[in-house]
């Protein structure tokens, strides 16, 4: 239990650009997998999903992504299109957390979302605790209905963030956090 308040008190974030190869084997990707599964789900839904981007595929998606970018971006520069050529093969191992949350005759969609971002933090969570790094990131395809089909999403489903996993190459630095004071109240009852 100790290990996990550790993990949890010190876990950070390393930059996608700085997570490199090894990445998580086969077996490992379903370990992670089953356990960001395992979140409170209302209704038990399952109102998420996962794609995998790993080995070759990565680079297909990158220049899909890449093309689509320069589509609508003529002016772009080119080394944004570069850019946008890795952003599949930055890290080893790319996770899509998709929300499927759809209307429901008792669970809110809203509760639903959540329980999909539980998934990705318990992704970000698991991979650490197995000995890899993780960032959380969203970025344009996310609010981009061509770039989310283009990903393997559904019209009617929202990405709540792409999960770059793999080893660090290079060491975490702490960043502030807030002050607990600025975030915690106690209830008092409303003035009558
Ligand atoms: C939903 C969500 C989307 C995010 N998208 C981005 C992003 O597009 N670009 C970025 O630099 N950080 C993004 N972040 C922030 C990083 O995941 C991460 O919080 C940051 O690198 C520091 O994290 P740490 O406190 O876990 O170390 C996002 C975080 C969340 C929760």
């Amino acid at each position: 239990m100790t290990d996990t308040l550790t993990l949890l008190k010190t876990r950070r974030s390393i930059p996608s650009s700085n997570i490199v190869e090894p990445g998580p084997t086969d077996a490992q990707i379903e370990d992670l997998l089953t356990i960001a599964s395992r979140v409170p789900d209302h209704g038990k839904l399952a109102p998420w999903r996962f794609i995998l981007f790993r080995g070759e595929a990565r680079a297909a998606a990158g220049e899909a992504t890449a093309a689509l970018f320069a589509r609508k971006r003529p002016d772009a520069d080119p080394k944004a299109i570069d850019f946008e050529r890795t952003r599949f093969t930055r890290s080893p191992l790319v996770v899509a957390v998709v929300s499927r949350a759809a209307p429901h005759v008792k669970i809110p969609e809203w509760e639903q979302l959540m329980s999909a971002g539980a998934a990705a933090m318990n992704l970000v969570v698991a991979a650490n605790a197995m000995g890899f790094v993780a960032q959380w990131l969203t970025e344009w395809v996310t609010y981009d209905e061509e770039a989310r089909a283009l990903l393997g999403l559904k019209p009617e489903e929202r990405l709540v963030g792409l999960v770059y996993i793999g080893t660090p190459n290079t060491a975490p630095f702490e960043r502030p956090r807030p002050a607990l004071a600025d975030i915690v109240t106690d209830w008092t009852p409303p003035a009558a």
